[in-house]
């Protein structure tokens, strides 16, 4: 697989724990590269539209007030396989199931506050990217 790129979120457990550095450091260990990368506070609008998908879910009123309760960190991670990759380096969504090295064994709190976001396919890659970068925001 030729070179893929991958959005990543560090959530707000991860900025409220100023433990962002330390979740870089395995992401880059892992051999991504972080090619685009921007603090923000994300608004309801943007959460909302975000995680569209699970507006049916029970817990879809909880993820948005955790998704704007801080800043998060939005990245473009770039590598070999990223997709996949960074799904795997990222760990189970319940953190009492993930693997042990994996980043939500190692900091998540619980699955709903699990430190990192990362796409689920290569298409919603593309858009979750357009959804927070332009082009000349990502220098690879
Ligand atoms: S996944 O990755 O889509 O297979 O995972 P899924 O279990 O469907 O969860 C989708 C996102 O919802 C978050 N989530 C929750 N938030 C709050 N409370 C509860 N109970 C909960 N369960 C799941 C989960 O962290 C996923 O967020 P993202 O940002 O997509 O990883």
């Amino acid at each position: 697989m030729a070179n893929e790129r991958t959005f990543s979120i560090l959530k707000p457990d991860a900025t409220r724990r100023n433990i962002t550095g330390a979740v870089n450091a395995v992401i880059e260990a892992a051999g991504l590269r972080i090619v685009g990368q921007r603090r923000i506070r994300m608004t309801r609008e943007q959460a909302e539209k975000f995680y569209e998908v699970h507006k049916e879910r029970p817990f879809f009123g909880e993820l948005v007030e955790f998704m704007t309760s801080g800043p998060v960190v939005v990245q473009v991670l770039e590598g070999e396989n990223a997709v996949a990759k960074y799904r795997e380096v990222m760990g189970a969504t319940n953190p009492a199931q993930a693997a042990d090295g994996t980043i939500r064994k190692q900091f998540a709190e619980s699955v709903g506050e699990n430190t990192v976001h990362g796409s689920d396919s290569a298409d919603n890659a593309k858009l979750e990217i357009a959804q927070f970068f332009t082009d000349a925001d990502i220098a690879a």
